[in-house]
């Protein structure tokens, strides 16, 4: 569980950035490695390398300077790359200057290599330049020793490049990693507005072979859902449209017969049954003809609630300005109505409904101080067909069809639609509708 958590707190969340780190973090485990072996095992070993060899070439030219012709020693001097200058008769002065370590393992070498001679090596931390003295019979030799023998000058343009190669190749794998995240990104957009029952334009799958075939799979699905469900919705107003005609025909029957008690109460089961079919047709006819157009909401709502909120019940309305929007306004109202009847139905004394706008939304928000629902049971409210507690709904003999309506009327117009607790400790519909 721990573990979890850590891993959730340390990893990114993005596909892009777990990519990424997926790259780089070897790339650098991968470059620190090999800095390390190269530094520590073979640059140091070509390095000491590079001294016994300097330190062999001044200890072989003090050793023979003495005992071979000026014009061998020429010849000599010039297999080397030795600079020196010979001073006859000079004292040798020992400087007690800090050497590097490059610089005393050099010491060390040309005093095995001449255990009998006097060795000084003077360096200039700033300049650069390394003079080695070394006394000899009859005086004493300064060979002026370039820093390149030395210490290795192709060293930083060797982390140079690496780095710079590391940072170009880098930049590269980003960007084919961001193009291919966004095909990925681009299946999950079309994913979520297939889920929301919105429309997509013009998709096709692109990308890598398997995001591209996830594309074709959700295609495929959302044609087999949407057959599905035309089907059932066939079906369903095939039946109510057969079930009104014998309806109608008890409704005159009725008329017709001697009007008492039982009569009476026949033709409300009756109306209760119409009601219900005509819930079945509206919610099987789906898509609606009426045309969008713009609307004064503030009207609108009001009119819904005086028209549907019953004498023992008070509806208030807050409002801030007048908005106008564009809505298919006879599904509006059938959405607004049906959740304005719940609400009522629910409420002890009192309803309240709120319109406001932010800037780029209307907000709708509808309380009761009813009984309100429980946290485990709002989640399915918007199910079709979906009542709580059938006892405490039996009076009102609904089908449980109002707010799926509702949610599909919004949805259609682009909003939201949220089911919450409310403050009057009844239930809040939250409608958030789009402006524009
Ligand atoms: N304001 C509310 N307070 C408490 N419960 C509610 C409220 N609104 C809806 N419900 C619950 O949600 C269920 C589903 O509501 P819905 O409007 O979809 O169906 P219904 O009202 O039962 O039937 P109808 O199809 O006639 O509207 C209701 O049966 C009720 O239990
Ligand atoms: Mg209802």
């Amino acid at each position: 569980m721990l573990i979890d958590k850590i891993r959730y707190r340390i990893f990114p969340r993005s596909l892009l950035a777990r990519i990424l780190l997926i790259i780089i973090l070897p790339t650098i485990a991968a470059q620190c490695i090999s800095t390390y072996m190269f530094y520590s095992k073979h640059w140091n070993d070509v390095k000491r390398y590079m001294i016994y060899t300097l330190a062999g070439e001044i200890a072989f030219i003090s050793e023979v300077h003495s005992k071979v012709s000026r014009t061998k020693m020429e010849k000599i001097k010039a297999y080397t790359f030795l600079q020196y200058k010979f001073h006859k008769k000079r004292r040798f002065i020992p400087t007690d200057t800090k050497l590097p370590k490059e610089l005393r393992i050099l010491k060390n070498n040309l005093q095995y290599n001449l255990p009998n001679n006097n060795i000084d090596i003077k360096f200039n931390k700033y300049s650069g330049e390394i003079e080695v003295d070394i006394q000899i019979k009859d005086g004493v030799i300064s060979f002026d020793i370039s820093k390149k023998r030395v210490y290795a000058s192709s060293t930083y343009i060797f982390i140079f490049w690496m780095l710079g190669s590391t940072l170009i190749l880098l930049t590269l794998a980003i960007l084919f990693a961001k193009n291919q995240i966004k095909s990925i990104t681009k299946l999950s957009t079309v994913a979520t507005k297939f889920s929301e029952g919105r429309k997509v334009k013009n998709f096709i799958p692109h990308g890598a072979i398997e995001v591209r075939n996830a594309g074709y799979a959700l295609l495929k699905m959302k044609e087999k859902i949407e057959i599905q469900v035309k089907e059932k919705t066939k079906i369903l107003a095939g039946v109510s449209h057969d079930l009104k005609t014998p309806l109608t025909r008890f409704k005159l029957e009725l008329e017709l017969m001697d009007q008492n008690k039982h009569s009476s109460e026949m033709k409300k089961d009756i109306m209760q049954m119409e009601k219900t079919i005509n819930d079945y047709l509206e919610f099987a006819r789906g898509e609606n003809l009426s045309s969008v157009k713009l609307v004064n909401l503030n009207n609108t709502l009001k009119s819904i609630l005086t028209k549907i909120t019953p004498k023992n019940i008070t509806a208030s309305f807050i409002e801030n300005n007048v908005i106008y929007l564009n809505i298919k306004e006879n599904q509006f109202r059938r959405a607004i109505a049906n959740l304005v009847d719940n609400a009522v139905r629910f409420a002890k004394s009192q309803i309240v409904m709120k319109l406001y706008e932010d800037t780029n939304q209307v907000i709708i928000e509808l309380h009761d101080d009813g009984p309100g629902v429980s946290n485990k049971e709002i989640g399915k409210l918007l199910e079709p067909f979906y009542r709580v507690d059938n006892a405490r709904n039996q009076d009102f003999g609904g089908v449980g069809l109002g707010l799926s309506i509702s949610n599909d009327i919004v949805s259609r117009h682009k909003g939201t639609l949220e089911l919450l607790g409310s403050h009057m400790g009844g239930l809040l519909i939250l409608i958030k509708l789009p402006k524009g």
